[in-house]
C-alpha cells in the first residue's frame, strides 16, 4: 500500500491528524520537521535563525529523497516542503497525497498564539499567510484529493481520509 502524505499549510492540523491516522491504520507516522529537528538537534526555529530558511529548504529535498522507497507510513509534511515541486513529485509518486487546506482566518486563529513558526514572526501574519498562501495553493492543489478542513474535528478528517484511501 502507498504511503498517506498529509500537506497544506502550517496550522491546518497535519501532525494531529497524521499521528491519529497512522494509529488507526498501524502505519508508521513520520513528521518531516520531527525529524529535522531530532537530526540537527535544534528546533525549527534555530535551524532558520542560525542557517536560514535555504538551509531548511535543503535539509527538506534531502530527507523527501531518504524517505523515498518507504511504504505504510503517514507522512506529515512541513508546510512550506511543495515550494520546491520536485519534493511534491517524489512524495506523490509514492504515496496517496492529501491536502489539508483552510482559510487564512482559520489558519490565522490556529496560529496566532504560537511562536514556534518563523515564517508567521512578522507584523501582520494574517497578511503574510495570504501573501504565502496565494504563492502555494497552486502547488497544494496538486494533491492527490482535498479537504477542506473548517468546521470539521480531527475524527472527522481522518474518517474522510480513510475512506478515500480505502478507494484510491
Ligand atoms: C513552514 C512550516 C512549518 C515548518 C517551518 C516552515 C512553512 O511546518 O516546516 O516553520 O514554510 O510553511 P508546519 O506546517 O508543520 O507548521
Amino acid at each position: 500500500m502507498k504511503n498517506i502524505v498529509l500537506i497544506g499549510f502550517m496550522g491546518c492540523g497535519k501532525t494531529e491528524v497524521g499521528k491519529i491516522l497512522a494509529d488507526k491504520l498501524g502505519y508508521t507516522f513520520i513528521d518531516t520537521d520531527s525529524i529535522i529537528e531530532n537530526e540537527m538537534g535544534k528546533s525549527i526555529a534555530e535551524i532558520f535563525h542560525e542557517y536560514g530558511e535555504e538551509h531548511f529548504r535543503g535539509l527538506e529535498a534531502r530527507l523527501v529523497k531518504e524517505l523515498s522507497g518507504m511504504r505504510r507510513c503517514v507522512i506529515s509534511t512541513g508546510g512550506g516542503m511543495v515550494i520546491h515541486r520536485e519534493n511534491l513529485l517524489r512524495l506523490k509518486k509514492d504515496g496517496f497525497m492529501i491536502w489539508l487546506k483552510a482559510s487564512p482566518e482559520t489558519i490565522y486563529g490556529r496560529v496566532k498564539s504560537e511562536q514556534h513558526r518563523p515564517l508567521l514572526r512578522v507584523e501582520n501574519p494574517l497578511q503574510e499567510i495570504n501573501k504565502l498562501l496565494g504563492i502555494r495553493e497552486p502547488l497544494y492543489a496538486e494533491a492527490d484529493i482535498t479537504i477542506e478542513t473548517d468546521g470539521l474535528d480531527v475524527e472527522e478528517i481522518v474518517g474522510m481520509i480513510v475512506d478515500a484511501y480505502s478507494k484510491f
